[in-house]
């Protein structure tokens, strides 16, 4: 199996990514790291927490990492995900224990007693944990074998300002050092999760298996698209940060460019937009795959087969 860290800040959408990467055994997730994002770290910690247990895996190790991004104030998203985070379904509090070490420091230590390229990182949030980790000890990038991160978006605009995703604007500087990085670098943007919409019969899909992760994958879902309905008068929301680990598991569901992408971190105008050099218009340097187009059937039969495995 593949070795993943999955950094988080959830959020109903980080919630489907992380029971569908517990549920599939191409994956071994050696933690989850926690950060601030869509509410802040002390919800986002325990709301890692209670995913781990309703899909039966109590002994996953959950740190949690930086409370506020780089340099700038938090944003949070409420509007999006409710006052928890994971607002929908009725939940009791976790009763499995945070470790104890700092995220930033355990991915520290992890990625330099792993081998060469042997673990993925899927960071579903601001992106702070991580470049604060590439930060203070860049001798931990030979052990990455890749970053697959969902933020970003270029066609489809921005989702918290005019043309800013909301994971790159929280945390732009944290971005900038991901994105220069050098690292392999995979981006699930907006404009390839806004064509994976829910609908009626993929939500009912969830409900239908009858268990509580069913049950409260269908309630999270039922919350999330409450927000993409009225502000946008669309059918369903993209369930964006699933697309991540999904592609981890069936690649050929997504296609996209090998570009150059360069973060916006000085403009307050357009903060945190990722400038995409989509038509090759420059002669920067490619630094990611960024993706654009989904089977958006596949996706969900994916996460509707995976989830069913849970209890
Ligand atoms: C991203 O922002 C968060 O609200 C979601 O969890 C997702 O990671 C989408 O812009
Ligand atoms: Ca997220």
């Amino acid at each position: 199996a593949r070795n993943i860290i999955i950094d988080t800040d959830p959020g109903q959408d980080d919630a489907v990514a992380i029971l569908l990467a517990l549920a599939s055994p191409e994956l071994k997730v050696l933690g989850i790291t926690a950060v601030a994002g869509n509410v802040p770290l002390d919800l986002t910690q325990k709301n890692a927490r209670i995913i781990c247990e309703l899909a039966g895996f109590p002994d996953t190790l959950v740190f949690a990492g930086c409370d506020r991004p780089i340099n700038r104030a938090l944003v949070t998203a409420e509007h999006v995900h409710g006052k928890t985070g994971l607002d929908g379904p009725q939940l009791a509090p976790p009763t499995m224990a945070l470790q104890d070490q700092h995220a930033v420091d355990w991915i520290i230590d992890t990625l330099r007693a792993a081998p060469l390229a042997s673990v993925t990182l899927c960071p579903l949030g601001p992106l702070t944990n991580i470049a604060m980790a590439l930060q203070r000890a860049p001798d931990i990038k030979p052990a990455i074998a890749e970053i697959v991160l969902m933020g970003g978006g270029f066609f489809e605009g921005g989702n918290i300002t005019p043309t800013a995703e909301f994971n790159i604007y929280v945390d732009p500087h944290a971005a900038d050092i991901v994105f220069k990085s050098g690292l392999p670098l995979t981006v699930m943007p907006l404009d390839m999760t806004h064509k994976a919409l829910t609908s009626k019969a993929r939500v009912d899909a969830f409900r239908a298996m009858g268990t509580d992760v069913g049950r409260m994958t269908a309630e999270w879902t039922d919350f999330f698209e409450r927000f993409d309905k009225e502000k946008y008068g669309s059918l369903g929301a993209p369930l964006h940060d699933p697309t991540v680990i999904a592609y981890l598991i069936q690649p050929e569901l997504f296609s996209g460019r090998i570009i150059n992408v360069e973060i916006e971190t000085q403009s307050e105008l357009t903060m945190g937009m990722t400038v995409a050099d989509w038509w090759r218009v420059t002669d920067r340097a490619p630094n990611c795959t960024f993706m654009r187009d989904i089977d958006a059937d596949g996706f969900f039969a994916l996460l509707a087969e995976r989830l069913a495995r849970l209890g």
